[in-house]
């Protein structure tokens, strides 16, 4: 499973990609808005040059002309650039046209025929929006898996990208579901690290090597 962070924060972005374990990026137009990008093609381009993977960005049209325009401007923008597409009968129109140009991830996911409508239009990614649907009271978890199953019938080559994430228990569930990436905000991603038993057995460890450290510190320091 990949790792893209789900933000356009920059300094959450570097800290992460730090890490070693981010692949990847996705924005929309709620991420911009909060992040105060002055220049989107700017921010874009630098969110790019930290992560040195696939960035996704949302169109903001409504009708599938307006999306295709869209697309063909952002697709300039870098290689690295994804294309997201709203999973509507608009976006499945402009999908069909966007699919020869640039990589698209269909997104605003919430039934396992909207993911296939999207990727029979040409989606390569499809993003279905785990913690909206729990928040209603829906299995969200369910449609990763659904989405999964769905690619793996027909030996699709198409990746689902589980968004809307919030918990560690919801990246669990999708490592064990075998979800090709999942896209989760900094604070989750930092949370995947938290355990009091590692605080606790580190510090353990540190407390019993104060007693000898200053018979056996030296040979740490190469002397
Ligand atoms: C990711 O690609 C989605 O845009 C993002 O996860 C939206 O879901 P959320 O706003 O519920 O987190």
């Amino acid at each position: 499973m990949k790792v893209w962070l789900d933000t356009a924060v920059l300094d959450e972005i570097r800290e992460a990609v730090s890490w070693g374990v981010v692949r990847g990026v996705t924005t929309n137009p709620t991420h911009i808005a909060n992040a105060g990008v002055t220049d989107f093609r700017a921010h874009i381009l630098e969110i790019i040059e930290i992560v040195q993977g696939p960035v996704s960005v949302e169109v903001v049209s409504t009708d599938w002309q307006g999306m295709v325009r869209e697309a063909e401007e952002i697709a300039r923008w870098s290689p690295h650039v994804v294309v997201k597409i709203p999973t509507i009968i608009e976006g499945l129109k402009a999908m069909k046209i966007v699919k020869d140009f640039a990589t698209i991830n269909a997104t605003l996911i919430f039934s396992p025929n909207q993911a296939y409508m999207a990727a029979a239009a040409g989606a390569h990614y499809v993003s279905p929006f785990v913690n909206r649907l729990d928040a209603i009271g829906h299995d969200g978890m369910q449609l990763v898996r659904d989405c999964l199953t769905i690619f793996r019938n027909y030996n699709w080559d198409r990746e689902v990208v589980a968004a809307s994430i919030r918990t560690s228990l919801q990246v669990y569930e999708c490592l064990l579901a075998g979800s090709h990436i999942v896209t989760m905000p900094f604070s989750v991603l930092k949370g995947l690290m938290d355990h009091p038993m590692t605080e606790i057995g580190l510090k353990m460890f540190l407390d019993d090597w104060a007693r000898v450290s200053a018979a056996l510190g030296d040979a740490l320091r190469g002397r």
